[in-house]
């Protein structure tokens, strides 16, 4: 039910800071410390490499995931798109798992996928918000959201959700591993669930930030660099599929190589100053957009701020942006919906769960 919200999406939007605590608390054994399945622990630690395999949102939260395991657990990662692994299958490691991730569990492209591995007799584990749908029951192991039903056909909590598990996930598997990881994932993610609320509660900032910036606009682009990248093809996602401007999502460093030629006078370009190593660097690609005429909104970290800055998010450990910066490109493109009087919950063409290849 979505009670006094006007739309499902901005009800599911306002529950992630409850989710994430929700996420850790089921997470934690009776000592607090981050526990999962004993099973799952040891596929993690056989795999000489792990893919991922997912579609749309979930596969942004993938591309996230993958920063994690590789950071803390140091096992590589391929990141696929389930319809492209199907008909294009890369070369395997000797001892793969794979990892389905997809909020509803039913995505055809995403089963086609495990239907091959397990043919191939490979081992999965999917990572789910509905329990014993078609791919949790399929594969050998489950690793649940907990984010409860997700209405809205632009998913948001689920991309949250699927973040922190990811990460809870990379860091038990480094504990097995007998890595030490130099930060407290628990007392991190809470700092981060803090941080979800105070966003949350600047509804009026991302409608004025929306209205300034995407109230005529045909087109915008986003840009980052390394996780702000992905998080930028979130926030393109969310745009497009709601809105209806087209949106797209590019690497800084990218921009010369071809993206630039589109900027005009006033293109809006979203870009993402959350990571200190590329700080500099995305501000440069800022200011070479701007030349050409671009309307840049910045969207920055708390430390890592400058005047020129729209808006500027709460401060969290480094690998745990995603988690925040998206929350203002959701609710940017929400109220962009809801200026060009889109059907914010439904948008055209699209179904909640795509479940034909
Ligand atoms: O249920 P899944 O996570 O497998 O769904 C994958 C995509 O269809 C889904 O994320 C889609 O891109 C959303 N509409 C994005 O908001």
């Amino acid at each position: 039910e979505k009670g006094t919200y006007p739309h499902y999406m901005l009800k599911e939007i306002d529950e992630q800071p409850l989710v994430l605590r929700k996420i850790i608390q089921k997470y934690q054994d009776e000592n607090g410390a981050l526990t999962i399945d004993e099973n799952i622990l040891t596929a993690m630690d056989e795999a000489d490499r792990i893919y991922i395999i997912a579609a749309g949102t979930s596969y942004h939260a993938g591309l996230v995931g993958k920063q994690y395991i590789e950071k803390m657990a140091n096992v590589p990662v391929e990141v696929h798109i389930s319809s492209e692994f199907v008909y294009n299958t890369p070369l395997l490691s000797s001892k793969p798992l794979f990892i389905f991730i997809s909020q509803s569990g039913e995505t055809a492209d995403s089963r086609a996928v495990l239907v091959s591995i397990k043919e191939m007799g490979y081992e999965a584990l999917t990572i789910t918000n509905v329990p014993g749908s078609t791919l949790s029951r399929e594969a050998d192991y489950t690793l649940l959201l907990h984010a409860g039903p997700e209405i809205a056909v632009a998913s948001t909590k689920a991309y949250t959700a699927q973040i922190a598990v990811l990460a809870i996930l990379a860091e038990v598997t480094a504990k097995a591993k007998g890595m030490n990881l130099d930060f407290n994932l628990v007392q991190e993610l809470g700092i981060v669930a803090n941080a979800m609320e105070v966003l949350c509660g600047s509804k009026e900032e991302y409608e004025e930030i929306s209205r300034s910036f995407l109230s005529t606009t045909r087109n915008a682009f986003f840009i980052g660099r390394g996780m702000d990248y992905y998080v930028g093809l979130e926030g393109a996602l969310k745009l497009k599929e709601i809105s209806y401007i087209q949106a797209e999502g590019f690497a800084g460093g990218e921009l010369k190589h071809g993206t630039i030629a589109l900027i005009e006078e006033g293109t809006p370009i979203i870009a993402l100053a959350t990571q200190e190593s590329v700080n500099l660097s995305i501000r440069g690609n800022v200011k070479e957009v701007v030349a050409r005429g671009a309307n840049p909104c910045i969207i920055s970290m708390k430390g890592l701020q400058q005047e020129e800055d729209t808006f500027t998010t709460p401060e969290v450990h480094e690998l745990l942006t995603p988690l925040v910066s998206v929350i203002p490109l959701q609710l940017i493109s929400y109220y962009a919906a809801l200026h060009r009087d889109c059907d914010v919950d439904k948008p055209r063409n699209l179904a909640k769960s795509v479940t034909v290849e």
